[in-house]
């Protein structure tokens, strides 16, 4: 008897539907069946039989010596992953008359079993649930613990289920088994946007970098900060998130989407409401950091898709993880070659980075003696690359608060404040790079368009080469000034880029100086 039962497989951040089709054919009394899996299965889907087998005897159901064929089409995709489980377990009680096959063409089927019949979350369930939608499928059918990433998706029933014997009993019409899990999506992701349990005002003193930040969050521009341990270099850069333009429902459902993926979302979560702020310790592994070859999976550049991703101890990370890091950050995406073919993520992401002056980390610092060489300190600098280098638009040094002052000090203006300005100068730079597609603000723009949008006046152009010459700044510093000093512009409300703005802009390009380890001071 055969079964026919509707799944997807996952690829990249979209689904792929696959049919799943089960035979049996009873085998003499004395032989035990066997079951055998073709269309490209993965080892975890091999491993399927074994935890099927076990599920079905302990959920106390009973089949004949058979031998099972399942075919998971189309045969040309390689399938991972272990949520064909439970469609082929339904597809084998099916094919035993176990279950009633008149709905199977209406819903999609979806879960990963445990040895007791109960059933574990699977990775990817709202870019198949999209899936399903646009299919034309009536519901879909998940573990519980992936109902609301699933039920994000309107006019598409999404059931959520505990166990095999759930699924079973609904599919054979027992009433009240299972309901579909509504959620207004809209509702609640406006209900929940932007609501951050920390906030920028905590953060005393500190105003030139505050500054940066916000001139960072405002051009989308790349930042790294130098400056010694406990200056607060950690503590600013998780709050830029709060001074970002809050996450439209469209880049939430992206983001989201890349979560569902990498089996990231709690339980009981549905769209990401705030800017994803991820943090990777320096040893973290360049799969890890890039997504999987082996196991499809998005990395943190990914993860951190329209948030931050912020680099701690930035020289610290492997030089290989680092040099990673050059595609995506340009390309706004990340293309992972694996032996069953490409995959690609998005990850349009803002980087932070932190890093200490100098190995001792202390140089430069007023309150502290630094013990290192001017030799060791290029040295230290000449870890990061000058290419890696050239995508970090903003350098910013941070000295410590000390502590007496600190407590004597008013909180600061507080990130609702600084993410209006942030956004009225988005507005300003939307406006402007309207008729090109892909560019979405300063950060981003060409040469050629810096030459339109941000060309500074003979006498600003005078004082940026005298500048240059005098701070021994490198000629890529050039465009970089530039970038920065028309966010500068717009923060202001200025049509043009002004010596003013340069002005400020050089101050941001202190990696570039030629004479870092020379100077008393930082
Ligand atoms: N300007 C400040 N306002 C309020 N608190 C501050 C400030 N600077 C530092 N702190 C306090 O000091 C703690 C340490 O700061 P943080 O961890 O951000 O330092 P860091 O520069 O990242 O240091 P490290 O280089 O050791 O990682 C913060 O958690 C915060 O409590
Ligand atoms: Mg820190």
């Amino acid at each position: 008897m055969l079964s026919k039962i509707y799944s997807a497989a996952v690829s990249g951040i979209s689904a792929i539907p696959v049919t799943i089709e089960v035979n049996v054919s009873p085998t003499g009394r004395e032989t035990a069946g066997r079951m055998v899996i073709v269309g490209l299965p993965d080892n975890s889907i091999k491993e399927s039989q074994s935890r099927i087998e076990a599920a079905r005897a302990n959920s106390g159901l009973s089949l004949p010596p058979q031998n099972v064929t399942v075919n998971l089409a189309p045969g040309d995709i390689r399938k991972e992953g272990t949520g064909f489980d439970l469609p082929i377990a339904i597809g084998i009680l099916a094919a035993n008359f176990m279950v009633a096959q008149d709905k199977f063409s209406r819903f999609m089927i979806l879960g990963e079993l445990s040895l007791d019949g109960s059933l574990q979350p699977i990775r990817g369930a709202l870019p198949i649930a999209i899936k399903a939608r646009e299919l034309g499928y009536e519901g879909l059918i998940v573990p519980q613990q992936n109902v609301y990433e699933a039920a994000v998706v309107n006019k598409l029933k999404v059931y959520g289920a505990t166990t095999m014997q759930q699924v079973m009993d609904f599919l054979n019409g027992i009433p009240d088994v299972l309901h579909p899990t509504v959620v207004d999506t809209r509702a609640e992701f406006y209900a929940h946007q932007g609501e951050y349990d920390i906030d920028f005002s905590e953060v005393r003193g500190q105003e030139s970098v505050k500054r940066a930040f916000e001139i960072a969050a405002a051009g989308g521009h790349n930042l790294i900060m130098v400056g010694p341990p406990g200056a607060g270099k950690s503590m600013m850069a998780r709050r830029l998130p709060t001074i970002l333009p809050p996450l439209s429902l469209a880049e939430s459902l992206e983001t989201t989407q890349i979560h569902s993926v990498a089996g990231q979302l709690k339980s009981g979560m549905g769209l990401i409401t705030e800017r994803p702020f991820r943090s990777p310790h320096h040893t973290v592994s360049q799969v890890g950091l890039a997504g999987g070859t082996s196991q499809a999976k998005p990395g943190e550049v990914s993860l951190a898709h329209n948030g931050v991703l912020f680099l701690d101890e930035f020289t610290e990370f492997s030089r290989a993880s680092l040099e990673i890091l050059r595609q995506p950050l340009e390309d706004r995406k990340i293309t992972i070659t694996r032996a069953q073919g490409t995959v690609e993520y998005p990850c349009s992401f803002m980087l932070v980075a932190s890093m200490n002056p100098c190995p001792c980390g202390y140089y430069g610092d007023p309150y502290h003696h630094c013990t290192c060489s001017p030799g060791q300190i290029s040295r230290y600098l000449s870890k990061i690359s000058g290419p890696l280098l050239d995508r970090i638009d903003i350098h910013c040094e941070i000295q410590a608060v000390p502590f007496a002052e600190l407590s004597k000090m008013q909180p600061g203006e507080p990130s609702s404040a600084i993410r209006e300005r942030v956004i009225a100068a988005r507005k300003i730079q939307e406006d402007r790079f309207k008729p090109y597609k892909g560019i979405h603000c300063n950060a981003q723009m060409t040469e050629r368009m810096l030459h339109q949008f941000a060309e500074p006046d003979a006498a600003s152009l005078d004082m940026l080469r005298m500048a240059m010459e005098k701070l021994k700044l490198s000629a890529r510093a050039y465009s970089r000034i530039l970038k920065v000093a028309r966010t500068i512009a717009d923060i202001a409300g200025s049509e043009k880029v002004e010596s003013m703005h340069i002005a400020e802009a050089i101050g941001y390009r202190n990696l570039d100086r030629g004479d870092w380890a020379e100077r008393g001071v930082v």
